[in-house]
């Protein structure tokens, strides 16, 4: 089973420069929570974006560079090869973007774990890509105020593919 988990603006904006647009620690705990123990998948970007493996997770990064290698993850080269795994395991991959890793796992993804971010970001440069909402049905809402340590409203939302 494949799982999008992604953080996104009014605008669905997701980075810019190649860093994440805010420092939200809700959606962190969230983040770390909805991974933990999976395996994730990100984009070679991503990877040098965070800078090093997350622990206590395998992770996999995608990337067309055949001699690409770092400390704790495993260099994947195609999507399909991602898609093995999902039905070999029948575990739930975690996705975690971005931007085009996001568009190209979308069309397969079975759920969506998203955190839209009550703020525009004018300056992004990777966006989420068009979904329809319509596909999926939700199961989960938790709505998350702005308090001291997270600067803006959230709304988090678990969603599932209806067919
Ligand atoms: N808000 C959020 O929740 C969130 C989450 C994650 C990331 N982000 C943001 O997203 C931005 C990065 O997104 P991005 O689109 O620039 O980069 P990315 O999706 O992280 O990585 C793109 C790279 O993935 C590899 N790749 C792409 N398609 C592939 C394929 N079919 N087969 C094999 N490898 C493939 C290529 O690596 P090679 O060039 O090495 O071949 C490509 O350059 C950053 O700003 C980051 O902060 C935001």
């Amino acid at each position: 089973m494949i799982t999008l988990i992604c953080a996104m603006g009014k605008n669905q904006e997701i980075g810019e420069k190649n860093r994440l647009l805010w420092d939200l620690p809700r959606d962190m705990k969230h983040f770390r929570e909805r991974t933990a123990g999976k395996t994730v998948v990100m984009g070679r970007k991503t990877f040098e974006s965070i800078g090093f493996a997350l622990p206590k997770r395998r992770n996999i990064v995608l990337t067309r560079n055949n001699d690409f290698s770092a400390k704790g993850i495993e260099a994947f080269h195609s999507l399909e090869k991602v898609l093995d795994l999902a039905d070999e395991k029948k575990e739930e991959i975690m996705v975690i973007g971005g931007s085009a890793i996001y568009e190209l796992f979308l069309p397969y993804a079975h759920r969506l774990s998203l955190t839209f971010v009550d703020k525009e970001f004018p300056n992004a440069d990777s966006y989420f890509p068009k979904f329809e909402k319509n596909d999926f049905s939700i199961k989960e809402k938790n709505i998350w105020k702005k308090d001291e340590k997270n600067i803006f409203d959230m709304v988090q939302i678990e969603y599932e593919r209806k067919i």
